[in-house]
């Protein structure tokens, strides 16, 4: 492997790598290179973009901890967050689709302490001098056929009225996330503000990078949820708003339009008042619609 030229470069560092024995890993070794190789020469990559790039990792690093990573971000905003996601989760028509997870996710305990549990048609506002617009949220964990499913956990969470997730200003401890079950009727409900549009984390590279490219930094107001059922595949999704501005653009690539709804205005003060909320409030009714395991698909057939 001496004498490497433009033209025997890539056959050189294949050979060179070519005795890996795992074969998942070789795919993908392999694939990188080559793709690596493929963009260096198709864009002619000069010596002073090649420390460019090497200088935003060192910035990626510099600004990630555990609770940020930079590279995540990076992955977002590029589109392979939502590409991974996308091929993971490939569903048939009438389940409900994935969307990416975020940031912003807290498994069941994080600094915070545990993430707190909400009864079905639980308050989930908390401190009403927040302000922000009162919304009713329901509907039933189901499988296609209509079949309700009985002890699914949901994990909910969002940004308030000043459009910060929680773990953005730690001082008011966990608000706007919540844990909840569903018992025999699939039912989940809860009365929460609706979510706001916001931008990623503007200090970092990722978002100096779209700025120089004059691209959005803004995400669509979304409610994120995740589902995990015993025998259900997982499910990771977003609830975004019908008329937001940014659902074209979103800087992450997270939009479905099966996900997009419209939060309607509901006038009825009996309705409201049964929730505990003043006239007029907004709603969505959404089911959420999850598939059989494989491995449990497998079993019953
Ligand atoms: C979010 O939806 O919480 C999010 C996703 C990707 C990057 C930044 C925020
Ligand atoms: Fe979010």
């Amino acid at each position: 492997m001496r004498d490497l030229t433009e033209q025997n470069t890539t056959e050189a560092v294949l050979a060179a790598w070519s005795d890996n024995p795992d074969p998942r890993f070789k795919q993908i070794v392999d694939a990188m290179i080559s793709h690596l190789h493929v963009f260096v020469r198709e864009v002619q990559l000069t010596e002073e973009e090649w420390a460019a790039a090497i200088e935003y990792l060192h910035k990626c690093a510099d600004i990630s901890t555990p609770e940020r990573s930079e590279f995540i971000l990076t992955s977002d905003v590029l589109g392979v967050s939502s590409l991974v996601d996308t091929i993971n989760n490939r569903r048939p028509e009438g389940a409900t689709e994935n969307s990416v997870l975020g940031p912003f996710f807290v498994a069941e305990a994080g600094d915070l302490g545990p993430v707190p549990e909400l009864e079905v048609g639980g308050d989930l506002i908390g401190d009403r001098n927040r302000g922000g617009d009162p919304t009713h949220v329901h509907g039933v964990v189901r499988r296609r056929d209509g079949t309700p499913i009985e002890g699914a956990e949901l994990n909910f969470w969002q940004n308030g009225p000043d459009g910060l997730y929680d773990m953005q200003e730690p001082d008011r401890g966990y608000n706007l996330r919540c844990r909840m079950f569903t018992g025999a009727d699939g039912r989940f409900a809860f009365t929460t503000t609706k979510p706001l549009p916001y931008t990623i984390p503007l200090d970092g590279p990722a978002a100096a990078m779209m700025q120089y490219a004059k691209r959005n930094v803004w995400r669509p107001a979304h409610l994120h949820v995740r589902i995990e059922a015993p025998g259900y595949e997982r499910l990771t999704t977003e609830i975004f708003n019908e008329g937001d501005e940014y659902l074209d653009n979103d800087a992450v690539f997270g939009v479905k339009n099966s996900l997009v709804l419209d939060w309607r205005v509901n006038e009825s003060r009996e309705d409201a008042e049964g929730l505990g909320l003043a006239a007029p409030f907004r709603e969505i009714n959404y089911d959420i619609v999850l598939e059989p395991a494989a491995e449990a698909a497998e079993a019953a057939e």
